[in-house]
């Protein structure tokens, strides 16, 4: 029966309450095992409003290791967008390390965790693995108050910074109606936040499947999409982000994760739910970076939810199916920033790398 003739029903014959005005979405595309749910809007903080001006100057900051201490380590250091947004190492590398971001990197400043991919963090709620940080705006500014990532207080970042008449300039372009000076730690995260917005990816092979292109997904992507929902996968990695706000504790670890953060035993080892978007580029997987293979990771996972009864489990040969679904149509690069060639501190751009052949 369509919508149109059971409202007919409603009015006429059963006397239902008034009509709703709403309009009613209907999914029309090719099959999903979920129900199907739009790309989020971004929504941005009142008080940081993104422009090109405060993006442009993001941008700049987030690959310059004019943040670093040691004037060689930059955001983009352990966030590269040659590294889906992480840095391809098991645990990250912050000041005094040697060699370019990836395998290899090495240095006497050795993260506890495994650097997160930024992709679609403008959605988060709860930021860090164990949700301490709640927006990109607060969070910004850690990494230099961290010694084992940037090491610079954000006072001497400030002096830095107003040393360098382009970047006054650009802070003045970015913020005209802030009051002066407008070099200022404020300024900087908000900047950064700005830049790290745009890291949106919504137009992999899976969103053009959903927006109605049959074709858009492999007979095994589709396959695997299917074993990925029955193996209750997409509870937690939910559609279309591949994420959730939920904190479950998922592979043996002595980190307290999230405990940290409420105090509460129940929480002992969880972590945030990570998106499993643009996953082909940012292993080594899970906080600890203790699985490379993207097969293993699945199979962990899928083990570990037939455990707790969330799904069924599943075959070597099935996992393998999950991992083609989630390494093909889950990926794009189509928003990808362009690494800047120079920075205004006139220091060396940190290397990326080189791209790891898949
Ligand atoms: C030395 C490596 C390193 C550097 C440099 C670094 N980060 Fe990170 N970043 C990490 C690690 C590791 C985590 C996860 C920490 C945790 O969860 O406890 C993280 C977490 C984050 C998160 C939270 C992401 C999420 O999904 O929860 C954001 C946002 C972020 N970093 C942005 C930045 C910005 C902006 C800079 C530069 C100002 C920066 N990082 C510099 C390693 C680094
Ligand atoms: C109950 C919630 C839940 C379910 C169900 C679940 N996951 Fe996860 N998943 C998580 C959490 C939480 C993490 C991070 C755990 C950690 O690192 O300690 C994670 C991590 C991962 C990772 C590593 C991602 C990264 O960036 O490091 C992959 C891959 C993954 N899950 C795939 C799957 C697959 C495939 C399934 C279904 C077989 C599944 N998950 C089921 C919650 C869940």
């Amino acid at each position: 029966m369509t919508r149109a003739i059971v409202r007919g029903l409603c009015l006429a014959v059963l006397g239902c309450e008034a009509e709703s005005t709403e309009p009613v979405f209907v999914y029309e595309g090719p099959p999903i095992p979920w129900d199907y749910a739009p790309f989020p809007e971004l929504v941005e903080p009142a008080s940081n409003v993104s422009t090109d001006a405060k993006i442009a100057l993001g941008r700049l900051l987030f690959y310059d290791p004019v943040l670093g201490r040691d004037e060689k380590t930059a955001c983009a250091t352990c966030h590269s967008e040659q590294w889906g947004f992480s840095d391809g190492l098991a645990l990250s590398v912050g000041v005094d390390g040697e060699g370019p971001t990836g395998p290899g990197r090495e240095g006497p400043n050795v993260t506890p965790r495994n650097a997160p991919t930024l992709w679609n963090v403008a959605w988060k709620e709860s930021l860090f693995w164990d949700g301490r940080s709640s927006m990109l705006e607060l969070q910004a500014l850690d990494p230099l108050n961290n010694e084992l990532e940037l090491d610079l207080p954000v006072k001497d970042a400030v002096e830095r910074l107003r040393a360098i008449p382009a970047y006054v300039e650009l802070f003045d372009e970015a913020f005209p109606d802030a009051g002066k000076p407008r070099v200022t730690g404020t300024n900087i995260a908000k900047a950064l936040s700005a830049f790290e917005r745009t890291f949106i990816t919504n137009f992999a092979p899976y969103d053009q499947y959903v927006g109605g292109d049959e074709g858009a997904l492999t007979e095994e992507s589709k396959q695997g999409m299917v074993l990925f929902h029955q193996a209750g996968c997409s509870s937690c990695h939910v559609p279309p982000l591949f994420d959730s706000e939920r904190f479950e504790a998922r592979i043996a670890t002595d980190d307290v994760g999230r405990f940290k953060v409420t105090g509460d035993e129940a929480d002992r080892g969880k972590m945030r739910v990570p998106t499993l978007r643009n996953l082909r580029e940012t292993g080594p997987y899970f906080h600890d970076g203790s699985t490379v293979a993207l097969e293993e990771a699945v199979l962990r996972e899928a083990t570990r939810a037939a455990e707790q009864g969330e799904g069924q489990p599943l075959s070597e040969a099935q996992a393998a199916l999950v991992s083609v679904f989630l390494r093909k149509a889950l990926m794009s690069r189509a928003n990808e920033p362009t690494r800047p060639d120079e920075v205004p501190s006139g220091l060396a751009v940190p290397l990326d790398g080189f791209r790891i052949p898949r």
